[in-house]
């Protein structure tokens, strides 16, 4: 079971648990505002964007060449952008911070 805190634009802290399927589905089951996953997970709307906590960035590791493509077309992007369609809840550190991307 991972715990998992999102931060959204306003400032709200909220933590979720999950153990399986993709943070971004735990993130919009969870109603945190400003992920909602259009494209359903498959790395295609990058409405599920957000910033890894500088804390966690090495375990959760760098995004892949088709999350890196999409990731170039959203203006809020920095070095600590992932898609959170393309993070598996089972794999993610347990305490994860997640800030939404605005
Ligand atoms: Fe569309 Fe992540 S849900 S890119």
């Amino acid at each position: 079971m991972a715990k998992i805190t999102f931060i959204t634009g306003s400032g709200e802290l909220i933590v979720a648990k999950g153990t399986s399927g993709s943070v971004m589905e735990l993130a919009v089951k969870n109603k945190v505002k400003g992920i909602d996953g259009d494209c359903g997970g498959v790395c295609s709307c990058a409405t599920c964007h957000v910033h890894v906590n500088e804390e966690f960035w090495d375990a959760v590791g760098e995004p892949g060449e088709l999350e890196k493509d999409m990731l170039e077309f959203d203006d809020n992007v920095n070095k600590y952008s992932r898609l959170s369609c393309q993070l598996k809840v089972n794999e993610v550190p347990d305490g994860l911070i997640l800030k939404v991307a605005r």
